[in-house]
């Protein structure tokens, strides 16, 4: 995937689509706005999760849970003593990183395999970083007066595989000196407080997931359904982690939204396996409907010690985003693990009864869980395009219709004769009432559908003399293709609603 992240960070700007949050007080790391554009592509791509999991399915319900919990739900989940990534301070800038993804290598002289320092970077398989640590190496080389070359290529390894002794000379990214301290844990929820008191008694935190508020409300949900097992609790909602960290835009930020779902299945060692796999193939599938590139997924089956100790599998899928691939939604097989926590903690039994077999039991839970931010930012990825157009150098989004934030674009082809435009407005004014489209009468027709293919508008209708004084058709031209049809105007809104709606 050639596309670069600044030219979508930039797009993202330009258009409407992402803003920096709290840009007017110069930002706030981690944190970012959807803007007109961005808002309605967000909500498509929600409400495609929805339809595709939840309403299509007589096995999926949903539930919109509250963002605080009652505290202990943390205690009981494992996050307040484990949901934490180790973490390295810098003495000197007070810069934090992840010691997981801070990496370093040794510099070695050839002939005699001393070690005469060692080099930093951020991503070790980022070819610009590794390039500067190289440069980096060649002068540490030449500072200790030793002719060797250094061991090519590095052998980078993580800050949390290093000893105490090595941790003492590897550089710091911020000021360059070795100042970093050992890897510590860092908790990743957010605090709060909630009511008057300040003290330890009111703490409460900012889910990390929208998962637990499932767990959490399984009793309510079996006891007013009617599900029986196998079944499945779906939810989209904001979650909140404190990154030490955020990087590469909307990837990893510190407020973000998740669509995830917990999927009850009947317990068994030989149970869990075809719906792990049934629900990865369905992931592919809903990710391939709203026009995910398939040439740019992957998977990374997670195995030993990548494995969380209660999950039984876990299967990521993954994306080639221009930094490198990387996860983009994990379909985890969690055993029964938070339900008999939950059961623990709570002092309520979250079972399950057959009325078949008239047995009772903690159901396991298979868990598809997605990014919405990060969904998006592939999404743009994927559609951001360049072609030629008569000669002309083009950038457009191909956007499937699906989620495309604006669907068509009416031009009148003039703005100055009374009844095209009006013909146009009413139109415009029907195709509103079904879906998000724009009205455009500024400037020369190649420009305008130049302006609406660089959003990813799938269609452009325009209405010209034509119209009014001869056919009554329109044209209607696809934005990938640039082919032009003409269609009858009592005609228009059957035929884009096959092509956006399907
Ligand atoms: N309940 C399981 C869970 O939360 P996770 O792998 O931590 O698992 C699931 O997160 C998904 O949420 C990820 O695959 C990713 O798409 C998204 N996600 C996680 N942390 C994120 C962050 N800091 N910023 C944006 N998206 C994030």
């Amino acid at each position: 995937n050639k596309v670069k992240m600044e030219d979508i960070v930039s797009l993202c700007k330009r258009r409407g689509i992402i803003f920096p949050s709290s840009e007017i007080y110069n930002g706030f790391a981690g944190f970012f706005d959807y803007g007109p554009l961005g808002s309605e592509l967000k909500k498509n791509v929600k409400d495609n999760f929805w339809r595709h999991f939840v309403q299509r399915r007589e096995d999926v319900v949903g539930i919109d849970s509250s963002i605080i919990h009652n505290p202990t739900t943390w205690q009981s989940s494992g996050h307040l003593d484990g949901f934490s990534d180790p973490m390295v301070d810098c003495k000197e800038t007070k810069l934090r990183y992840r010691a997981d993804q801070l990496f370093c290598a040794p510099v070695t002289v050839e002939e005699c395999g001393t070690t005469v320092g060692f080099v930093c970077v951020l991503e070790a398989n980022d070819e610009d970083m590794v390039k500067a640590a190289k440069k980096q190496a060649k002068k540490l080389l030449k500072e200790s007066d030793r002719k060797g070359q250094a061991i090519q290529p590095f052998a980078f390894k993580d800050l949390t595989q290093v000893s105490e002794e090595e941790m003492g000379q590897i550089p710091s990214p911020g000021s360059g000196k070795p100042t970093l301290t050992m890897p510590r844990d860092f908790n990743l929820m957010f605090q709060t407080n909630v009511g008057a008191m300040q003290d330890g008694s009111s703490v409460a935190y900012l889910r990390p997931e929208t998962a637990q508020g499932i767990f959490i409300n399984y009793k309510n949900v079996i006891g007013t359904s009617r599900q029986k097992l196998p079944f499945g609790i779906a939810q989209i909602g904001k979650a909140f982690r404190n990154e030490i960290t955020p990087r590469n835009f909307i990837f990893r930020s510190r407020e973000f939204e998740q669509m995830e779902i917990e999927y009850f299945i009947p317990p068994g060692d030989d149970v869990w396996q075809p719906f792990h796999e049934k629900w990865i193939a369905d992931s592919k599938a809903f990710l391939e409907t709203v026009g995910l590139r398939e040439d740019l997924m992957g998977y990374d089956v997670h195995e030993g010690d990548g494995l969380a100790h209660y999950a039984r599998a876990c299967t990521d899928i993954t994306f080639k985003f221009p930094f490198g691939e990387q996860e983009l939604m994990g379909i985890a097989a969690r055993g029964n693990f938070d339900l008999t926590s939950h059961t623990e903690g709570s002092g309520k039994t979250l079972d399950y009864f057959d009325e078949e077999t008239k047995e009772k039991f903690i159901p396991h839970v298979i868990e598809p869980s997605l990014g919405v931010d990060r969904l998006i930012l592939a999404l743009i990825c994927s559609a951001y395009a360049e072609d030629e157009v008569n000669g002309e150098k083009r950038n457009y989004l191909s956007f499937h219709p699906s989620i495309a934030p604006v669907k068509v674009s009416v031009l009148p082809l003039v703005k100055n004769k009374e009844p095209l435009v009006k013909a146009a407005r009413e139109l415009f004014e029907k195709l509103q009432m079904r879906w998000n489209v724009q009205w455009d009468q500024t400037g020369a027709i190649g420009r305008r559908y130049r302006r609406a293919d660089e959003i990813g508008v799938p269609f452009c209708v325009t209405v010209d003399f034509e119209t009014i004084e001869d056919d009554g058709a329109v044209t209607i031209r696809d934005r990938d293709t640039t082919e032009q049809v003409r269609i009858p105007m009592d005609e228009v809104v059957p035929y884009l609603s096959k092509m956006i709606d399907g």
